[in-house]
């Protein structure tokens, strides 16, 4: 079973759910049962449509956030309330969505996406690896649907459509062999390169150098390449791991020195992650903290406040690791599931940086 290091999100985000539309009936029996998901341990199955053989089969995942959000009328966001909407009532909201594939949705957390957290992420890889992957599956493909903190306005009336083209994608035989995907506002993009570029506008889900992988067009998803994966992505395998250790990134700045750094360590950090300045680069008063850390064997990645370019490794072995394309909050989740299949230092760095250093030497 392997689980891709930012194996995250068909993101999708919907408004207030009031006014539910009633799902018609179509058959007897649920796509749960036909699917064998009803035996399926730690999934809890939330919602099932009635099955039907001549669709592909989507899983869903809930976990809350301003997709889930709820407000006492359409037009009112102040009383606006995250993650309090089921995934039942998610599915209703869209009734396109039962044209188009046989849907399982199972609610695996109903928070906002800033408490997403390191148990429920495990959890949702481990059962999308045993949904997706194990011998017989018949599903084709999961979708997570994922809020964002912000932008709940702005969002509101897009959210069926995101849900909709997430479904879609999910079980479209052409997303295969791709990874995983982020779909927001018509464009699809590698989950691995894609970044939150905007606090607030609907444009925010973007890959600036790697593109997007395509687009909706009149509802049907189109590639604009054949699937291929991203050149720099590791896997992990997340069979033994239970949880993630604890892995702090600190925000480079002028007059950033040890303080933080040495605070970290001593409440109990595993790993440091640096947004360092520019390119990577980390101040004087910080270095001999750095490279002593280093010297003990403790991982200290420098990844790049910027958010967008890579933070290039070189011949030194004895200082920080460089993150590559990395980004601070991608580079936590690498080094995390790193220490927690049992990495050493140089096999951490090597899954940093060999792949880029091998391009450039
Ligand atoms: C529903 O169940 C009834 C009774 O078991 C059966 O006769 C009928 O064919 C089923 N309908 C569908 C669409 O499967
Ligand atoms: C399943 O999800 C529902 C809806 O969120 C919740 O009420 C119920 O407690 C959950 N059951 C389990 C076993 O987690
Ligand atoms: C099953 O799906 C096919 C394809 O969308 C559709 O033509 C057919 O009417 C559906 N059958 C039922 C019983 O809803
Ligand atoms: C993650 O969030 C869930 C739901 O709020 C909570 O039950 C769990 O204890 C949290 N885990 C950690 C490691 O904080
Ligand atoms: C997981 O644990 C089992 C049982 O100890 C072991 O056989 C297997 O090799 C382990 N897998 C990994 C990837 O560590």
């Amino acid at each position: 079973m392997r689980f891709s290091a930012l194996a995250v999100l068909a993101a999708a985000f919907a408004g207030a759910t009031n006014a539910l539309p009633v799902i018609e009936k179509r058959g007897n029996s649920t796509a749960s049962d036909d699917l064998g998901l009803s035996s399926v341990q730690g999934l809890n199955v939330t919602y099932s449509s009635t099955y039907n053989a001549s669709l592909p089969n989507v899983v869903i995942f809930a976990t809350g956030g301003t997709i889930a959000g709820s407000s006492s009328s359409n037009t009112d966001t102040t009383g606006y309330q995250a993650g309090v909407v089921g995934v039942a009532a998610l599915v209703q909201s869209v009734p396109e969505l039962l044209g188009i594939a046989n849907v399982v949705g199972s609610q695996i957390s109903n928070i906002g996406s800033q408490d997403m957290n390191a148990t429920i992420v495990l959890k949702m890889a481990k059962l999308a690896n045993e949904i997706l992957c194990s011998e017989g599956s018949n599903v084709d493909g999961l979708v997570i649907t994922h809020g964002t903190d912000t932008a709940e306005e702005t969002l509101y009336f897009n959210g069926p459509a995101n849900l909709l083209q997430a479904v879609t994608l999910a079980g479209n035989p052409d997303a295969r062999d791709r990874g995983a995907m982020i779909v927001l506002n018509d464009r699809i993009g590698s989950a691995y390169y894609t970044i939150k570029t905007n606090a607030n506008t609907l444009e925010t889900f973007r890959a600036l150098e790697q593109g997007y992988l395509g687009m909706f067009l009149s509802s049907k998803a189109v590639f604009y390449y054949p699937p291929v994966q991203p050149t720099f992505k590791k896997t992990f395998d997340i069979t033994n791991v239970t949880s993630l250790p604890m892995v702090d990134v600190l925000y480079g700045h002028q007059d950033f020195d040890y303080l933080l750094i040495r605070a970290a360590v001593a409440d109990g950090a595993k790993g440091i992650v640096i947004a360092g300045t520019g390119a990577g680069s980390q101040t004087t008063p910080s270095m001999p903290d750095i490279d002593a850390l280093i010297a003990k064997g403790f991982p200290v990645v420098a990844s790049s406040k910027v958010n967008v370019g890579a933070v290039v490794p070189d011949n030194d072995k004895s200082s920080f690791i460089r993150s590559g394309f990395l980004n601070p909050v991608k580079s936590r989740m690498q080094l995390q599931l790193a220490l927690a299949c049992g990495y050493s230092l140089s096999e951490i760095r090597s899954s940093f940086e060999d792949v880029l250093y091998n391009y450039l030497h």
